[in-house]
C-alpha cells in the first residue's frame, strides 16, 4: 500500500511506495527542504531516523546549506553547484531566500500528491514543489509551479528545473543513459561518474535523436540486467532539456532535469504561474531490467493515454515503397495487398498535399493535390473502411518549405532574426507557434482536415531542429519564451484534437525517434523509434529503447532489402521478428513482394496478432544483449504468467555452433509451459536452469518461441 504520511515533530514526509521508501524533510530554520532517503522500502520509523543526519562539520570555503543534499536549490546563499532556480526580480536582485509557508495532500483515485510552497521571504514570488506517487509503483513525479502573486513587477526565470535528485551516498556511480544520431538512436552508453559534471541536454527545440532525457544511475557499477539497485529518472518534456548528473567535491551525487536554460529566459508578469514539467524518478532493486519493467508499468498505467490493455494494430506506412509520389492508384493498390496480409491500419506517408513531389516545396500547404487525388481522399479511405482498415494520414504541422503559398503569404511566421539567414533544414522552416495566429492556423487546419475526412491515425513528423529561434516583433518583450512556448501550443494543439476528434490515434514522429519522452507519449498512441530499418541495426535501437519506453508504443516496420540505410539483406523473416518485437508495422513496397512473400507476410502477422498482448503490455526481460555477441534474445511474460513470446535473432553463425541454451526468465518454477508449436512441456524450474534450446543455423537465423503455461496458476 503507498502512502505519504506527515511527521509533524520532525517536520518529515515520507513517501511510501511499492517496493520503495522516499523521505524529505525541512531544516530547522525552515529554510531548506532536505533530502533523506531513497531506496528500498523500509518502515516509516526508521525513515525518520535519518531525520536527524549527524551535523556537518564546517568546509572551508563552503556553507553547509551549500553542500546539503537539497530537494530543489534556488541559487542563492554559497550554494555552488547546480541549481534548480535561478531568477530576476524587477530592481535588480538576482538571489532567492526562501522560507517554507504551507503544505497539503492530494488524493485522487490511485494517486497522492504532495505539495509544498516556499515563498520568498521579500518577493510576491512562490515556488510549489509537487510529489506525485501511484499505487503499485516506484514512481515519484516531480514537478514545480513558479507563481508571481504580483505586488513588485514581472519577475524573469532564468533557470528553472523541475527537480533534483538526490541519490544515496555511495561512492562511485555508474551512469547509463541513451544518445544516437539519425538513424542511430538509442544508444546505450554507460561511464563511471568521476568527480564533476555530466551534462546531457537537446539545444534543438525539441527531445532529439541525440540523447533521450532519461538516465540510470547505479553504485559501483554493481547492477546487472537483473540483479542490483538502480535509481533512474526521465523527463515529460519534448522540448529543448538539460539534465545534469553531478558528482560534489564532497562525493554526493544528485541529478538535476528540466527545461533547458541555455538562451533561456521566461518573463513571469504579475498573477502569472508556470507550471514546469515532470521529471520522474524510479527505483528498482531488480537491476537494469526492474527498471524498464518499472517504467513500462507505469507508463501503461499511468502516461499513455490507452488503457493498460490496450494494444496497438497491426500498420502499413507508404513511405519507403511511394515516397513523395503517392496518388490514388498506387496506393490503392497498397492497401489492397496490406489488408490481404491482415493489416489493420493503412497509412498514407509524405506526398498528398500541396505541390509536394519532392522535399523542397508544399509543407505548409495542406490542400490536397488535385493531380494525384483528383476526387480528394474520399474515394482512398472508402476503398480502406471498405478493406476493413482504419485510415491514416501523414503530417508535419510545424513546418513549411519557402517554396509554398504559406510562407509566400507569411513569411514572419517562420522562427528568424532581423539580418540574420533563416538556415534551412531538409529545405524548410519552424513555424513559431508561440505566435497565436500560427498557433490558431495550425489548429483549424488540422480540425477541417479532420473534420472532412475520415481520418483515424495521424503520423505527426517533424524533420527540422529549431535555428535562429528568434521573434523579432517581440524584441523586448520576452522572446526567449518560444523555447516553452512552441512545445506548450504543441501539446495544446494535439490535446485539443484529440478532445475534438476522440478516435483519431496519433504517431509522434521527428525524422525517426527525435521526439520521443514522457511528455510526448502522454498524448499520442504510439512513436517512430528510427527512419533505419535494418533490422539488424534495429535491434541497437530497440533495445536502449527498451530501458525507457514499453514495447507497445514503439512502431517497427518490416521494410525491403536491401535495405535503404544499411545495404544490407536479411531474410524476410529475420525483419519480421525483429519488428514483432514491438508493435507491427509493414513498411516496404507491397507491390514488389512475391505471393510466397505475401504468404509468409500472412502468417508472421496471424501469429503477432495471437501473441501481441503479451509482447506490447507484459513483462519484458532482455535475455541476451545484441552489443554482448552474435546472437540476441528477449523473453515477454504476459502479466498474468499464462503465456511466454521469446525472439531469438542470431546475426552471424561461426565456429558451427548452432545451439543456444536461454535461461528464462520471471517464470513460477513448479507450473509447467508448452511449446505451442512442438508441444515439448518442461517446468518452470528447468527452462530457468537449463534453458531453452534454440537451434540457430547459418547468418540472419531467428525464431519466435511461444510457451503456453498448462498447469494452473499457483
Ligand atoms: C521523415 C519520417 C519518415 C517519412 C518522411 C516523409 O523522415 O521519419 O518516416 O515520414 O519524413 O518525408
Amino acid at each position: 500500500m503507498g502512502d505519504i504520511i506527515y511527521d509533524a515533530s520532525s517536520r518529515c514526509w515520507i513517501l511510501q511506495m511499492e517496493a520503495s521508501t522516499y523521505c524529505i524533510g525541512l531544516s530547522s530554520d525552515d529554510t531548506s527542504l532536505q533530502h533523506l532517503y531513497w531506496g528500498p522500502r523500509i518502515a516509516s520509523a526508521e525513515a525518520l531516523e535519518m531525520a536527524h543526519p549527524p551535523g556537518s562539520s564546517l568546509v572551508p570555503f563552503e556553507s553547509a546549506t551549500g553542500i546539503s543534499r537539497e530537494e530543489y536549490a534556488p541559487w542563492g546563499e554559497m550554494r555552488f553547484s547546480e541549481p534548480s532556480l535561478k531568477v530576476e526580480y524587477t530592481d535588480g536582485t538576482r538571489v532567492i531566500e526562501w522560507v517554507f509557508e504551507e503544505h497539503g495532500l492530494d488524493r485522487a483515485g490511485e494517486s497522492q500528491t504532495l505539495w509544498l510552497r516556499f515563498r520568498d521571504r521579500a518577493y510576491p514570488f512562490t515556488v510549489t514543489l509537487y510529489y506525485r506517487i501511484y499505487e503499485g509503483h516506484d514512481v515519484i513525479e516531480r514537478w514545480v509551479r513558479l507563481e508571481n502573486s504580483g505586488g513588485s513587477g514581472p519577475v524573469t526565470i532564468e533557470q528553472a528545473l523541475s527537480a533534483d535528485w538526490q541519490l544515496p551516498s555511495s561512492g562511485r556511480y555508474r551512469l547509463t543513459y541513451l544518445h544516437g544520431r539519425w538513424g542511430k538512436e538509442t544508444q546505450v552508453a554507460q561511464t563511471i561518474l568521476g568527480p564533476g559534471k555530466v551534462v546531457l541536454e537537446s539545444r534543438r527545440g525539441a527531445t532529439s535523436h541525440q540523447f533521450n532525457p532519461w538516465v540510470a544511475l547505479d553504485p559501483e557499477a554493481r547492477a546487472t540486467e537483473e540483479s542490483g539497485e538502480v535509481w533512474s529518472a526521465a523527463l515529460a518534456w519534448s522540448g529543448s532539456w538539460k539534465i545534469v548528473v553531478e558528482r560534489t567535491p564532497y562525493g554526493e551525487v544528485h541529478c538535476a532535469g528540466g527545461v533547458n536554460d541555455f538562451d533561456f529566459r521566461y518573463r513571469l508578469d504579475e498573477g502569472a504561474r508556470l507550471e514546469l514539467p515532470a521529471f520522474v524518478g524510479l527505483y528498482s532493486s531488480e537491476g537494469f531490467g526492474g527498471v524498464s519493467r518499472g517504467w513500462h508499468a507505469y507508463e501503461r498505467e499511468q502516461v499513455f493515454p490507452e488503457a493498460p490493455e490496450a494494444v496497438r494494430p497491426v500498420l502499413y506506412n507508404s513511405w519507403e515503397a511511394t515516397e513523395f509520389a503517392v496518388n490514388e492508384r498506387n496506393q490503392m493498390e497498397l492497401a489492397e495487398k496490406a489488408a490481404e496480409l491482415g493489416v489493420e491500419v493503412f497509412v498514407m506517408d509524405d506526398g498528398w498535399f500541396g505541390m509536394r513531389h519532392t522535399e523542397y516545396a508544399g509543407l505548409g500547404d495542406w490542400t490536397i493535390n488535385p493531380e494525384k487525388f483528383p476526387h480528394g481522399l474520399n474515394p482512398l479511405i472508402a476503398r480502406v473502411h471498405a478493406l476493413g482498415m482504419r485510415f491514416g494520414l501523414w503530417v508535419e504541422p510545424e513546418m513549411v518549405n519557402p517554396d509554398s503559398n504559406l510562407y509566400r503569404a507569411h513569411p514572419d511566421w517562420v522562427y528568424h532574426f532581423r539580418h540574420r539567414s533563416r538556415t534551412e533544414g531538409r529545405n524548410q522552416l519552424v513555424l513559431n507557434l508561440a505566435r497565436e495566429d500560427v498557433r490558431a492556423w495550425v489548429y483549424a487546419t488540422l480540425d477541417t482536415l479532420l473534420s472532412e475526412q475520415q481520418i483515424e491515425f495521424v503520423k505527426w513528423d517533424m524533420n527540422r531542429y529549431f535555428s535562429e529561434p528568434g521573434w523579432p516583433d517581440e524584441a523586448g518583450r520576452n522572446p526567449e519564451r518560444v523555447w516553452l512556448e512552441h512545445v506548450r501550443t504543441l501539446y495544446g494543439i494535439i490535446d485539443e484534437l484529440r478532445r475534438r476528434h476522440p478516435q483519431v490515434a496519433f504517431e509522434s514522429c521527428a525524422g525517426g525517434g527525435g521526439r520521443v519522452d514522457l511528455g510526448i507519449l502522454s498524448r499520442v498512441e504510439q512513436v517512430w523509434p528510427s527512419d533505419n530499418t535494418d533490422a539488424l541495426d534495429r535491434l541497437r535501437i530497440q533495445e536502449g529503447f527498451s530501458y525507457a519506453y514499453a514495447p507497445r508504443v514503439m512502431m517497427c516496420w518490416v521494410t525491403d532489402c536491401p535495405n535503404f540505410v544499411t545495404k544490407r539483406t536479411v531474410p524476410l523473416r529475420y525483419r519480421f521478428h525483429v519488428a514483432m518485437a514491438g508493435a507491427l508495422g509493414i513498411g516496404g513496397d507491397l507491390s514488389r513482394w512475391t505471393p510466397q512473400e505475401r504468404e509468409e507476410a500472412r502468417g508472421f502477422i496471424a501469429t503477432y496478432k495471437r501473441v501481441r498482448a503479451t509482447i506490447q503490455n507484459g513483462l519484458l526481460y532482455r535475455l541476451r544483449s545484441p552489443r554482448a555477441g552474435s546472437v540476441a534474445a528477449s523473453q515477454y511474460v504476459a502479466r498474468d504468467g499464462s503465456e511466454v513470446v521469446v525472439f531469438v535473432w542470431g546475426h552471424s553463425q561461426q565456429f558451427g555452433e548452432t545451439r543456444v541454451a536461454l535461461p528464462l526468465r520471471g517464470l513460477e518454477e513448479e507450473a509447467h509451459y508448452a511449446d505451442s508449436i512442438s508441444g515439448a512441456t518442461y517446468s518452470g524450474a528447468y527452462f530457468a536452469q537449463k534453458g531453452l534450446p534454440v537451434n540457430l543455423v547459418g547468418d540472419f537465423d531467428s525464431r519466435m518461441i511461444h510457451l503456453v503455461r498448462t498447469t494452473p496458476a499457483r
